[in-house]
């Protein structure tokens, strides 16, 4: 049997770095004050962020996400933490949210609205949100328009498929039923501390242990692919947060 080599590399990361805790507080600390408000954190993954939206908010937080795995993770550090009464973990696709409309104050996606587009995450989402509550995305985007012909090709095949750059995003907002507050892109070297850099010693790390399985090497060869196209074009692969409010 081969190795599932993409959970090992899954597994590899932390749930969240000091770095991201960081550019979460950066973006929470945009939204006016609000008292012990309900979050949903859609594709909240192992939870980094929704812990962190927990200690921020003193709100009830609730992660979505559809891989088991990854909420009993996030529940079982919700309760390390002491924070299970505030924090609930929910098995949902994002294409199937059933919550009433209006149920929360503030909705967050950390690197998970690429599953369902950018544009239609915000359409969709809206009604969730209580009248002039907020919305805020953290998504991958291109720094500058115009990103090198093998880089969209790459990101098309393998990475983000729909990445837009930040002015796209911020332009689509209002149609979209939002008023933006703020938005900010990412140091540029964030990209390689936090995720190629790592995955590139990961990588490197795994080929030593499965030097002979064929379908690990086809994967981990995918995925030094991506560290190579980065590493080319590092000025024009990055990430921005979009602080809004339902207008
Ligand atoms: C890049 S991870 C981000 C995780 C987390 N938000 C973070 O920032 O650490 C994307 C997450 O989206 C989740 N996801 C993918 N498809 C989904 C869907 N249809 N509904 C809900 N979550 C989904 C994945 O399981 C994964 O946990």
């Amino acid at each position: 049997m081969s190795a599932d080599v993409l959970s090992e590399i899954r597994e590899a990361f932390p749930a969240t770095s000091p770095r991201r805790d960081e550019s979460i507080r950066r973006a929470f600390r945009t939204l006016p004050s609000l008292e012990r408000p309900r979050i949903l954190d859609i594709g909240c993954g192992r939870g980094g962020p929704t812990l962190e939206l927990a200690r921020l908010s003193q709100g009830q937080v609730i992660g979505l996400d559809i891989r088991q795995c990854d909420l009993n993770e996030l529940e079982r550090a919700a309760a390390e933490a002491g924070l299970s009464q505030r924090v609930k973990a929910v098995n949902r696709s994002m294409f199937d949210i059933d919550f009433p409309d209006e149920s929360f104050d503030i909705v967050w996606a950390e690197g998970s609205i690429f599953v369902i587009g950018f544009e239609r995450g915000l359409r969709e989402w809206r009604r969730l949100i209580k009248p002039r509550r907020f919305l805020v995305v953290h998504a991958a985007t291109w720094l500058r328009p115009d990103p090198p012909r093998e880089m969209l090709a790459a990101w098309r095949e393998s990475m983000y498929p729909g990445t837009m750059t930040v002015a796209e995003c911020a332009d689509l907002v209002p149609s979209c039923g939002y008023d933006l507050l703020d938005h900010f892109a990412l140091p540029e070297d964030f990209w390689w501390h936090e995720y190629f850099g790592p995955l590139q010693e990961c990588i490197e790390g795994l080929r030593r242990k499965y030097p002979n399985d064929a379908d690990a090497v086809r994967v981990l060869d995918e995925q030094q692919r991506n560290v190579d196209i980065y590493r080319k074009y590092p000025q024009w692969y990055g990430s921005a947060y979009f602080v809004m409010q339902r207008s």
